[in-house]
């Protein structure tokens, strides 16, 4: 199932994270794909907010890589834009990006893709801005997990 939202302002990106957020499970990853400036990070903030982290404390890990939030689950929230080789992600822990028992949020996924099996609770989340500068986001998941998920927030305004 494909689940369309379309983002009108700030608010809408929060709230869309928040919902998401609120409804995953541990060893969920999501992949936030889209353009540059297309609210990645800010859906990010949302979906922390539904796993009970402060929106204030949750910033950009460009520089970083990866910052780790203790919610209601553990988050890692990393954004691979700044590696440039896949073989750069080697000198991480998979389990240090990825938790296991934790939700993980992925900006910039391309390169990650090499980590996941067929078989792992992936969750893609494309946003994208039209040329009306309105943001669409667009949810879709293989994984048998994310089923119920997705028909919930479908029927979600
Ligand atoms: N639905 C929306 N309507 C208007 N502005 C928005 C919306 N969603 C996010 N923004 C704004 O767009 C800007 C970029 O957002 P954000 O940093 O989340 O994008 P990003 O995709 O993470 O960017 P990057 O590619 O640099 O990681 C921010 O100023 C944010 O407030
Ligand atoms: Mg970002």
């Amino acid at each position: 199932m494909l689940v369309e939202r379309c983002l009108f302002s700030l608010e809408d990106t929060l709230k869309f994270g928040n919902q998401l957020g609120s409804v995953l499970f541990p060893g969920a990853i999501v992949l936030l794909d889209g353009p540059m400036g297309a609210g990645k990070t800010t859906l990010a903030k949302g979906i922390c907010t539904g796993l009970n982290v402060p929106e204030t404390l949750v910033v950009s890990p460009t520089y970083t890589i990866a910052n780790l939030y203790p919610g209601k689950l553990p988050i890692s929230h990393v954004d691979l834009f700044r590696l440039e080789q896949p073989e750069q992600l080697d000198d991480f822990d998979r389990d240090d990006l990825l938790p296991p028992d934790g939700v993980s949020l992925v900006e910039w996924p391309n390169l990650i893709q090499s980590w996941l099996a067929a078989d792992e609770p992936v969750l893609h989340l494309q946003i994208g801005v039209s040329g009306s500068e309105i943001r669409k986001a667009k949810l879709s998941s293989a994984a048998p997990e994310f089923a119920e998920i997705l028909n919930r927030l479908h029927k979600l305004p």
